[in-house]
Formats: structure tokens, C-alpha cells, sequence
């Protein structure tokens, strides 16, 4: 089957999940902020196509080179303040608004979820807006754009590192037990613009399937994930979200 009939059929099977269900988790990746304008990390124009992840976000690259791995960041931090949350984070927000209990999960690092207003949002990659001080064990906000010091230091001298997951290390402890508590008890894991390549991350949508929930994927391409999917929206977020949020709302 193929056409607009198909896809608003689908949207509608998925809409009836949603309205139907009590737990909802969502896992959303870079794709969600594509439509804002931020690059992803693979595809077309990812950031892993011109830059060695090796390079830039991992702690040997940090202790060899802070000053580049700095750079890096306040480059992306830049494009990601002048980003607005889009149609997808928005409908993400009013799809929280519906469902009794749905948590957020999110690989991305750019803050726009909490900026358009979902409330219940686990980071699983930590925060670009964040600060932590290894020396002192202290996480700060730092919205500073662009950063007057590069590398930038806490009061107690040391360097300051971006409060991110890089390759190599674990996601924090309680990030991942509780998304895996969500993914576990969720009816439905709707999955937006992630190419589930990235674990633990990726591993989540199979705790809901094994328990019999709903994964529903909203993504323009196929993905590792598809083939666990029982319902694909191929489209971009901004675009099908919103139709999938106004569908639930139509009892
Ligand atoms: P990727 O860049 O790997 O994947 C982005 C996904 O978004 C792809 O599947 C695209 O098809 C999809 N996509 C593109 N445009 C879209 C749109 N407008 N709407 C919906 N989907 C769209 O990003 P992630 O899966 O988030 O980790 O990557 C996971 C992790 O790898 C990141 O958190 C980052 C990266 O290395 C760290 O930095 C630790």
C-alpha cells in the first residue's frame, strides 16, 4: 500500500495505541530536532560524517586536547541556541498533556524538549547546557554563548567538562534504570528519529515489545529498529506528530 490514504490510516492505528494506552515511553534521537535545524550525527550533513567522534567526544580526546574538544562544542552550541523547539517537540508536549503517565526519553543533548515544556523528560546523554567540574564532582548550568573562556573552568580552578555521555563511558545509573522502568511497564514506546544504533539506548524499545506493548516508529528512513516495529510512520517528526497528537485527540 502506498499514498496519503496509507499513511493517514496508519497515523490512525497508531493514534488508537496511544488513546487506548495509560503508560506511554517515547525514545526520541536526533531526528526530532532535525526540523529545528540541528544536524544529526549520521545521514546526510550528520555530524559523524566531518567530524571523528574519537576526536571530539571521548574522555582520552578531552584530557589530550580540551581546547578542541571545547571548540567543538561552543561551535554546537551556537546552532543549537539559535534553535526553537519545532511542531514535534510541541506535539510531544500536548501528547503528555493526554496520556496519564508518559515519560520522555531522550538521546539528545540540545535541551529543546524541556524548552518546548515536556516535564517529564530523562536525558540519557547528559545536557550541552551543563557543566561539571570532575575535581569537585559539581554539575552548573552554563548558557554562556559563546563561551568567554575556551576551555572554560570552574571557581575552583580545574577544567570544567561538558556534562555528556561521551563514547566509552556508562550512562548514569539512575537515567537508565529509570527508562528502563518506563520502557518495561509502557503499552505503547513511540520511537522518533533515532537510528537505534547507540546502546543502551537502542535496547529499550525491546523491553516494551518483550512485555507485549506497541512500538510504534515515527522516522523519514528504515532503521535498526524497524523490523521490531509493529507500526512504521515513515515521515519527518514535525510533520507527523502533530497529525498523530490532533488523531488522538479525535475520539
Ligand atoms: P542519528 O544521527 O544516528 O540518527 C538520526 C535519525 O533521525 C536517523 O534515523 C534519521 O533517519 C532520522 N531523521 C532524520 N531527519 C528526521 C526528521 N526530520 N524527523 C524524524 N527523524 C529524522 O542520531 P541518534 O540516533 O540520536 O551520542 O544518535 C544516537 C547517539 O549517537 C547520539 O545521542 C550521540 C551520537 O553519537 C552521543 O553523543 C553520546
Amino acid at each position: 500500500m502506498t499514498g496519503p490514504d496509507h499513511i493517514a490510516e496508519r497515523i490512525e492505528t497508531a493514534a488508537d495505541a496511544l488513546r487506548a494506552a495509560t503508560r506511554v515511553a517515547v525514545l526520541t534521537g536526533a531526528g526530532v530536532s532535525a526540523d529545528s535545524g540541528v544536524p544529526t550525527f549520521r545521514g546526510p550533513g550528520g555530524l559523524w560524517r566531518n567530524f571523528r567522534p574519537e576526536d571530539l567526544a571521548t574522555p582520552e580526546a578531552f584530557e589530550r586536547d580540551p581546547q578542541l574538544v571545547w571548540e567543538w562544542y561552543d561551535w554546537r552550541r551556537q546552532k543549537i541556541a539559535s534553535a526553537k523547539p519545532n511542531a514535534g517537540h510541541i506535539a510531544l508536549v500536548e501528547l503528555e498533556e493526554i496520556v496519564p503517565d508518559l515519560t520522555l526519553i531522550t538521546q539528545n543533548v540540545d535541551g529543546l524538549h524541556e524548552a518546548a515544556g515536556s516535564k517529564h523528560v530523562i536525558e540519557l546523554h547528559g545536557c550541552i547546557w551543563r557543566v561539571r567540574c570532575p575535581a569537585e564532582g559539581t554539575v552548573a548550568e552554563n548558557r554562556q554563548v559563546p563561551l568567554s573562556e575556551i576551555p572554560p573552568h570552574c571557581r575552583c580552578g580545574s577544567l570544567v567538562r561538558p556534562d555528556i555521555v561521551w563514547f566509552g563511558e556508562s550512562v548514569p545509573g539512575e537515567a537508565i534504570a529509570a527508562a528502563c522502568h518506563a520502557a518495561e511497564e509502557a503499552e505503547v514506546m513511540l520511537v522518533v528519529g533515532t537510528s537505534a544504533l547507540v546502546y543502551p539506548a537502542a535496547a529499550l524499545p525491546l523491553l516494551t515489545s518483550q512485555r507485549d506493548g506497541a512500538v510504534i516508529e515515527v522516522n523519514p528512513e528504515p532503521t535498526m529498529l524497524s523490523e521490531l516495529t509493529h507500526l512504521g510512520l515513515r515521515g519527518r517528526g514535525a510533520e507527523i506528530l502533530p497529525q498523530l497528537v490532533a488523531a488522538v485527540r479525535r475520539e
